[in-house]
């Protein structure tokens, strides 16, 4: 099993994602002999999970049962053990866009952080692309090399354990691109400048509050960077539901072939129809960050 690539069959020392529900999912690494307790009883991984398709419906010791998944940067994200603030999907997506990563692409990041957007980015410059991502906390950049290697990506990333603000991604003129999630960017502005390729690219920066968007934008601009634009990224899910629909009453109708299933309104007398729906949410997750995109251009 791999992060970039699919396999068949759970092996021993594989990540799985166990799926009890849409909001209840969690990872195991699975081992021969170990045993993993949900609320529909134990999974054994040697007679549950080895050898078993992903994908598959395992059945626990208490008669219920759960999905045994793949692993995807997508469910990382969701079930990661958390060490710092996260990037989820809705402005991960927009990020590996908008810097125009494809396989085969070289990108700078700082700060690793817990690793979800890496995840993402190595899915998406595999199998040729490299990364190169600086954290300057010791303990968070180990444990990030550790889950690249149980993951089996370890050989798409280099970690560096420094800090990105006094001395920068270790490389020069390599990257694609450059993507920043820490708190004062503007001071990271010129270290990314210099590890980005001659003919140019693309960069990120991940802000929460206006007043760190402003001074990277003067920093971006000072150093020559162009189309600078900074966006929010805002997710609206929409729920199915059945909802029921009272019927104006016209009179009735000669020769009606209308096959509607028609019901009544509980307790009025008056007809309805039931019919299924898409509601927009009645309140929307809130505000995560600002994203700020630029364009360095050939030296
Ligand atoms: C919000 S977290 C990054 C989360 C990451 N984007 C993710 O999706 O998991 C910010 C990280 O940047 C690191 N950091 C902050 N300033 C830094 C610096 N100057 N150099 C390197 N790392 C830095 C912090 O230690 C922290 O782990």
């Amino acid at each position: 099993m791999s992060f970039v690539e699919y396999s068949e069959l759970i092996q021993e020392g594989d990540v799985v994602i166990i799926f009890l529900g849409h909001e209840s999912m969690m990872p195991v690494k699975v081992q021969s002999g170990a045993q993993t307790q949900t609320r529909y009883g134990v999974i054994r991984h040697s007679s549950d999970l080895i050898g078993q398709r992903f994908g598959s419906k395992v059945t626990c010791s208490k008669g219920g049962w759960v999905y045994v998944l793949h692993p995807t940067p997508e469910l990382w994200t969701v079930n990661l053990p958390h060490r710092t603030q996260i990037l989820y999907t809705t402005d991960i997506a927009n990020i590996t866009l908008m810097l125009e990563l494809k396989p085969g692409s070289v990108v700078c990041e700082s700060g690793t952080g817990s690793g979800s957007l890496s995840h993402a980015i190595l899915r998406t410059i595999a199998p040729t692309g490299h990364l190169h991502t600086v954290e300057f906390h010791a303990q968070r950049s180990e444990k990030a090399m550790e889950e690249f290697k149980e993951h089996k990506v370890s050989h798409l990333v280099t970690v560096r354990n420094q800090d990105v603000c006094k001395e920068g991604f270790g490389v020069t003129g390599v990257a694609d691109a450059v993507f920043l999630d820490i708190p004062s960017p503007w001071e990271a502005v010129p270290h990314a400048k210099r590890a980005m390729k001659h003919k140019g690219g693309r960069l990120c920066s991940f802000s929460p509050c206006i007043e760190q968007v402003q001074r990277t934008c003067e920093a971006l601009s000072d150093h020559g960077f162009e189309e600078i634009c900074t966006l929010e990224v805002l997710l609206r899910v929409h729920d199915v539901r059945s909802v029921t629909l009272s019927l104006p009453d016209f009179g009735p109708e000669e020769g009606s072939t209308d096959s509607t299933q028609k019901e009544e309104v509980p307790n009025t007398g008056i007809a309805s129809v039931v019919c299924k729906t898409a509601t927009p949410p009645r309140e929307m997750a809130g505000h995560t960050g600002y994203l700020t995109f630029a364009t360095k251009p050939r030296d």
